[in-house]
C-alpha cells in the first residue's frame, strides 16, 4: 500500500526505533511553545479571519467561513411562517441529538419536564459518536479535581472561564459513575478498577475509555436511555431559526423537514442548543475528523437571536489526522496511540517533539516539520509525519494494539496496512471548536431561557482543549442544561411568539452594507465538484 519513497523512509524509522525507545525528546519550554504557535498554528494566520460587522460580537474576529454564515441570510427570509399554528408544544426543546442533547433530554425528563429532541440527521449522528480516546475524570487516589483543573487551565492558555472549568472537573467523577451505572462498558482491570491512561497535557493518568471507540459506546447507552424513556425524537428535521417571545425570551424554533423542506413551529418554555461543532466548514481548507452534520448551526441560530459568542476564533486541529491513504484523509487517529507510546518521527526517522505535548503545540510542530523544515513524507495531498505504532507492542507487549485500539487496527487493515508492523502517516485535521456560545455555570446563554451545552458552548476549555475533556463536557454540561431548563420551565410564562429578531438582523446587515449570497444555518456541507453541478 505504501509507495517506494514511503517504504524507504520506513527503513529509516526502523533504524532509529531501538535508540528512541526510552529516550523521549524533552518537553518544550513556554517560550518555545509560544514561538511555535504564533508561527505555525492556523489560529494565528490572521489573513484567514474576518471582523464581524454586526451582532453581539461586532468588532470581534472569527474565521472567514464562520463570518460568512454568521452574517448570512436567514432561510426563512422570504417565507411566511404562521406562528399561531403550533406543531409541537413542549416544556423543553433540545436542538441536537448527540451526547450533550441526549444527556440534557434525559435529565430534563428526570426533572419532570415534557421534553423533545429535534435533530437534522438521526439521534447519535454527532461528534460524540466519533470520539475515540476517552473521557477524563480525576477519580483515582493519586489525582484530584484540583490537579485536573490545573492541567486543563494550562492547556487552555489560562483563558478557561473559571466557574465552567470548576464545574467540569468537580462533576467529572459523578459523570463517570452516571455513565457506568447506565451501562457504559469502560475498560476495566480484572478487579473492576477502571483502566486509565495519559493524554497530551495531563499530569495524571485519568483517561477512562472503552477501547478506542469510547464515544460510540457512550452514545449507544445514551441513545438507549432516551428511547427507553420514551422521549420523542424528531429526526431529519433541523431548527432553522429560534423563536423568541415579545419579551425577548427564547420560546421555541422554526423547524424544517430535511426531505420535504416543509416548515413547522415548535413552541417551548426553554430551549437547549446542543448542535455540536463546525469541522465540516473545513476552515482554512483543512480536512476534518468531524461527522457529516458539523456545520456550526447552533452558533448561527444563537447569534441571530442575540446570544454572545466566546473564543469563536479558536479551533482545534487534532495533530494526528490520517494523512494516508487518501480514502481516510483527515480521519481521526486517536491520541491514545501516543498515550500508549507511539512517537512522532520525520522522514529521516528523527523524533522531533515529545509525543504528549498539548494538541495545539503538537499540531504546530507537525506543520513546521512538514511545511517549513521539509522533513515530512510526501503524500498525494501534501505530506505527513510518521506515527511509529509498532513501538506500542514493543513497550506493552504483543496483543496490546488489538486490545486497546482495535478501531485503529481495523481502519488501517482495510488498506493493507498492519499498524503493529509498520508506522502510519499523520497530519493535523480540523477536530474541535474550542469557542462557541457564551454560557454561565447554569448553561444559560446571554438570551433568557436559552441554554447551550456540548461543543456549541464556549469558554470551558479556554483556547485549547485537552483530550478527553470534550466527552466529559458533553456529559457534565448536557446534564446540567437539562436539569436547569426543566427547573426553569416551571416558572416561565410565554408571551406572544415572534421572529422580529430575524428581520431586525437582516436590516442590520443592510445598514452595515453586507451583501451576502450565503444562506445560513448551513445544515449540511456541499461537496459537489464544480463540473458535477
Ligand atoms: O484523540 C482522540 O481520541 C480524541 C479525543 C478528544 O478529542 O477528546
Amino acid at each position: 500500500m505504501y509507495t517506494q519513497e514511503m517504504l524507504d523512509s520506513i527503513r529509516k524509522v526502523e533504524a532509529t526505533r531501538q535508540e528512541r525507545l526510552g529516550h523521549e525528546p524533552r518537553r518544550m519550554t513556554e517560550s518555545e511553545k509560544n514561538e511555535l504557535l504564533y508561527k505555525y498554528h492556523p489560529d494565528y494566520r490572521q489573513d484567514n479571519f474576518s471582523v464581524l460587522k454586526i451582532g453581539p460580537n461586532k468588532g470581534d474576529k472569527v474565521p472567514d467561513e464562520l463570518a460568512d454564515l454568521l452574517q448570512g441570510n436567514s432561510r426563512i427570509k422570504d417565507e411566511e411562517i404562521d406562528l399561531s399554528k403550533v406543531d409541537y408544544d413542549v416544556d423543553v426543546l433540545v436542538i441536537g441529538g448527540g451526547g450533550a442533547g441526549a444527556s440534557a433530554a434525559i435529565e430534563a425528563h428526570e426533572g419532570g419536564a415534557n421534553v423533545m429532541i429535534v435533530t437534522k440527521l438521526r439521534i447519535g449522528d454527532a461528534n460524540t459518536m466519533m470520539a475515540e480516546g476517552g473521557i477524563q475524570a480525576a477519580d483515582k487516589e493519586n489525582d484530584s479535581p484540583a490537579i485536573h483543573y490545573l492541567d486543563a487551565l494550562g492547556g487552555g492558555h489560562y483563558a478557561n472561564k473559571p466557574e465552567l472549568l470548576y464545574k467540569l472537573v468537580t462533576e467529572a467523577p459523578s459523570a463517570i459513575k452516571w455513565l457506568n451505572d447506565l451501562g457504559v462498558m469502560f475498560d476495566k482491570a480484572p478487579d473492576g478498577t477502571m483502566i486509565t491512561t495519559h493524554g497530551g497535557g495531563t499530569s495524571r493518568k485519568r483517561m477512562h475509555a472503552a477501547k478506542d471507540y469510547s464515544g460510540a459506546e457512550i452514545m449507544r447507552v445514551l441513545r438507549d436511555e432516551v428511547i427507553n424513556r420514551g422521549i420523542p425524537v424528531i429526526d431529519f428535521t433541523s431548527a432553522v431559526e429560534l423563536i423568541l417571545d415579545d419579551e425577548g425570551k427564547a420560546a421555541g424554533a422554526v423547524l424544517m423537514n430535511m426531505e420535504t423542506k416543509e416548515y413547522m413551529v415548535a413552541r417551548a418554555k426553554t430551549v437547549i442548543i446542543a448542535t455540536g461543532g463546525a469541522g465540516r466548514l473545513h476552515y482554512q481548507g483543512f480536512p476534518t475528523s468531524n461527522h457529516y452534520g458539523a456545520t456550526a448551526d447552533g452558533l448561527i441560530l444563537g447569534y441571530r437571536a442575540g446570544a454572545k459568542l466566546l473564543y469563536a476564533d479558536t479551533l482545534q486541529y487534532h495533530p494526528t489526522g490520517a494523512a494516508y491513504p487518501e480514502q481516510i484523509f483527515g480521519a481521526l487517529v486517536t491520541e491514545k496511540v501516543r498515550s500508549l507510546g507511539a512517537m512522532l518521527v520525520n522522514v529521516n526517522g528523527e523524533a522531533f517533539m515529545h509525543p504528549l505535548e498539548t494538541r495545539d503545540v503538537s499540531a504546530a510542530s507537525i506543520i513546521r516539520e512538514c511545511d517549513d523544515r521539509k522533513k515530512g513524507v510526501s503524500t498525494p495531498s501534501g505530506s505527513g509525519v510518521w506515527l511509529d505504532t509498532p513501538m506500542i507492542e514493543i513497550i506493552h507487549g504483543e496483543g496490546t494494539i488489538e486490545k486497546r485500539i482495535p478501531g485503529m487496527l481495523r481502519m488501517y487493515s482495510k488498506y493493507g496496512i498492519d499498524i503493529r508492523k509498520v508506522p502510519i502517516l499523520v497530519y493535523p485535521t480540523l477536530h474541535y471548536q474550542n469557542g462557541g456560545l457564551e454560557i454561565n455555570a447554569e448553561c444559560l446563554t446571554t438570551v433568557e431561557n436559552l441554554y447551550a451545552a456540548g461543543e456549541v458552548a464556549g469558554g470551558i476549555h479556554g483556547r485549547n482543549r485537552l483530550m478527553g475533556n470534550s466527552l466529559l463536557d458533553v456529559i457534565v454540561f448536557g446534564r446540567n442544561a437539562g436539569k436547569n431548563a426543566a427547573k426553569r420551565c416551571k416558572e416561565v410564562k410565554l408571551g406572544r411568539l415572534t421572529l422580529d429578531h430575524v428581520s431586525r438582523f437582516s436590516k442590520e446587515m443592510e445598514a452595515a452594507g453586507i451583501k451576502s449570497s450565503c444562506i445560513s444555518p448551513k445544515l449540511l456541507p456541499i461537496y459537489t465538484r464544480r463540473h458535477d453541478k
